[in-house]
């Protein structure tokens, strides 16, 4: 029998791990949890989806608006073997009082704190301390992209330190309560940024520091990392390590790939579904190895790069299975996350 699961929260990161959930031969997606009977909501329902509201007031709200509601989030609890809550940071917090009265495990995103679960997760980092947990947090979008390279660089060479700068999106898409300002805003003005920290709840003794700037665009983050190395590597040992890791992916700008907005349209031209590219970007020109130093450009797209951890988080808590890269291998598969290129 396929897992029940629900999902708490259909915004930016709902809605897509809702649907990836469908795509997966071993989950079933219950239902999602809305406060608000608006456009996504109706979309919910248009594609099947089972809609709870978050308590008995949205329910009112939901009636009214004739939308076809089952319930509420305790409802939802009482037929699921595990939530996904993927509501705006600090809500997740609260839920999970919520979630523990009703005995189910539950997946919160990076906008929590660290706190608020058992481990922070990433699929390439550490699958197996997630395997048999109540609590985990999938990190952020920021943390995804230094988390998916580090580990990887980290079990193959070893890693002594790191020194990331941040380039933030101002916004979503889809934002317009915080959006692009005409200027670059340090991401805060004192050093160093909390991604840095961020990445220590799962690769905990790294000596990292990163810093953190918001620049006015919507398309994607964009690093700029070094790091130094436990012992010496090659250009051409690093870049066949990448292209063999799942969920990275070499860009090249001499062949035109020279920003994120070419990143995006090539997403479009490849008909991605809202352009997704879950896989973390990184620019092959930009990677310079020398001895055991090295340097390189990626970018991230917010939007979609949590999602597979998601997935892959869901089946280690559940023990769907155990092995670290089956679990990927099938997230993979059926969401069309590629390794090595995007074409
Ligand atoms: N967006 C990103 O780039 C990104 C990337 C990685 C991680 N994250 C993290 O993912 C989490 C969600 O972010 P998001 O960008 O997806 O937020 P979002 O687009 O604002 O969506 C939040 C969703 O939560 C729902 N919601 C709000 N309060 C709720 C409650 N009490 N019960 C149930 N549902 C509730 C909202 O529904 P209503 O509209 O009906 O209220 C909305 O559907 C945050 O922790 C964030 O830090 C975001």
């Amino acid at each position: 029998m396929p897992a029940r699961i629900g999902v708490v929260g259909f915004g930016t990161i709902g809605k897509r791990v809702a649907e990836a959930i469908t795509r997966q031969p071993d989950m079933e997606l219950v239902g999602i949890v809305k406060t608000k009977p608006d456009y996504t909501a109706e979309l919910a329902v248009k594609l099947g989806y089972k809609l709870y509201a978050a308590n008995q007031d949205s329910l009112r709200k939901f009636e009214e608006a004739g939308l076809p509601v089952k319930g509420v989030l305790e409802d939802l609890l009482e037929n699921v073997d595990l939530v996904v809550d993927a509501t705006p940071g600090g809500v997740g917090a609260k839920n999970k009082t919520i979630y523990e009265q009703k005995g189910v495990p539950a997946i919160f995103q990076g906008g929590e704190k660290a706190d608020v679960a058992e481990v922070s997760f990433n699929s390439l980092c550490n699958y197996e301390e997630a395997i048999g947990r109540r609590y985990v947090r999938v990190v952020s979008c920021n943390t995804t992209g230094l988390l998916r390279i580090l580990c990887t660089l980290n079990k193959a060479y070893g890693l002594k330190r790191v020194y990331a700068t941040i380039v933030r999106r101002a916004a979503d898409p889809k934002e317009i309560k915080r959006g692009p300002v005409n200027a670059i805003k340090p991401d805060p003005a004192t050093m160093p940024s909390h991604h840095g920290e961020d990445v220590k709840t799962v690769l905990r003794d790294l000596d990292i520091v990163t810093a953190a700037v918001v620049v006015p665009t919507t398309l994607m983050h964009v690093h700029v990392v070094y790091a130094k190395l436990a012992r010496q590597v090659s250009n051409d040992e690093v870049i066949e390590l990448l292209a063999n890791t799942p969920r990275i992916v070499l860009v090249e700008a001499n062949k035109g790939v020279t920003s994120t907005a070419d990143i995006v349209e090539l997403a479009r031209d490849l008909g991605r579904k809202r352009y997704d590219i879950p896989e973390l970007i990184v620019w092959r020109e930009s990677i310079v190895v020398k001895g055991d130093e090295m340097y390189w450009m990626q970018a991230v797209h917010q939007e979609s790069i949590v999602v597979p951890e998601n997935i892959d988080a869901i089946r280690a808590m559940l023990k769907l299975t155990t092995n670290a890269m089956d679990s990927i291998a099938l997230t993979d598969k059926t969401l069309g996350v590629k390794r090595g290129t995007l074409i």
